[in-house]
């Protein structure tokens, strides 16, 4: 079998583009401009480059976007006065610390501090429970952008065993609730998991999000299998020159497209669908603050 290729790529586009309809047409009714704003600390290279695709793809949705940069000595009182403004500020809608923090600062104080209606990361503790309860939450951005592609690729996905590899509180935790809201029998595995190919096996849809690059290989994976590889992984790449990279999953793109029924590739997969999410959270946050 060779898996269909989940294009993520064209359906985060897609998002885009309702998304800035209704951006349009809050403008029109309204004469309103929803804001998202992007905190960064410190100079991540991997962060910069998120930050700017933030900001970038906000201003082409129709919205205003607001991108603080401190530096990485900031003292965490005052990336905590920053969020106190944030949240006072009526023009911004959606606020997004974006994570790892400098190790000085105390991210769950950070978080907890944001506003949860303007949290569009969904990390704050009210909406991780709020999700955990099966309430209305904001849920984060890249579990909630595997979703959609699963229930775009497979319609019903009640019944269905899932596996996600992965406990984080960023994509694991919050997918695995995400897929027992829409019914399925969920597991969740992580790197002390015993036996761990024979779990992925079992696996009708399988979420790769641990991180290590093409750890998962085409023989842990169910013929048929839906596979969503959240994993972004830099390797060296001789073969395209010396000192040259190339971004891999955390699955083994090949021998599992030989299997599956579906996969997402990296790039192009899962990676796009975040920020399309991001940008739908932020009218979320802004339509439920306005009824
Ligand atoms: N760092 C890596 N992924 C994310 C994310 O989804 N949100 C934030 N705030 N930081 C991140």
């Amino acid at each position: 079998m060779t898996a269909t290729r989940i294009d993520g790529k064209a359906f985060a586009a897609t998002v885009r583009g309702k998304v800035a309809d209704g951006v349009r047409a809050l403008k029109d009714s309204h004469g309103i401009t929803p804001g998202l704003a992007v905190v960064l600390v410190g100079e991540d290279p991997a962060s910069q480059v998120y930050v700017r695709n933030k900001g970038l793809q906000t201003v082409e949705a129709g919205m205003q976007s607001f991108e603080h940069k401190l530096a990485d000595t900031t003292p965490e009182a005052d990336l905590l006065a920053l969020v106190a403004a944030l949240n006072a500020d009526p023009a911004v809608h959606g606020i997004l610390v974006q994570l790892p923090l400098p190790k000085h600062v105390d991210e769950a104080k950070v978080l907890a501090a944001i506003d949860p209606a303007k949290d569009v990361d969904g990390f704050h503790v009210l909406n991780v429970g709020l999700l955990g309860t099966g309430q209305k939450a904001m849920v984060p951005c890249t579990p909630l952008g595997c979703l959609m592609m699963l229930r775009d690729h497979l319609g019903d996905l009640s019944g269905l065993n899932a596996v996600v590899v992965g406990r984080s509180n960023i994509v694991g935790k919050p997918m695995a609730q995400l897929l027992l809201g829409d019914s399925c029998t969920v597991t969740i595995a992580h790197s002390r998991t015993k036996d761990l190919a024979e779990v992925c096996r079992r696996a009708d849809i399988l979420v790769a999000a641990v991180g290590r690059p093409e750890m998962i290989p085409g023989d842990w994976i169910k013929p048929g299998a839906t596979v969503i590889d959240v994993g972004i992984n830099r390797i060296p790449a001789p073969e395209k020159g010396e000192g040259k990279t190339r971004l891999v999953g955390d699955v083994d793109y090949d021998s599992a497209a030989a299997v599956a029924g579906a996969i997402t590739p990296v790039p192009g997969g899962v990676g796009p669908m975040t920020i399309a999410c991001l940008l739908a959270n932020t009218l979320t946050a802004y339509c439920r603050a306005n009824g």
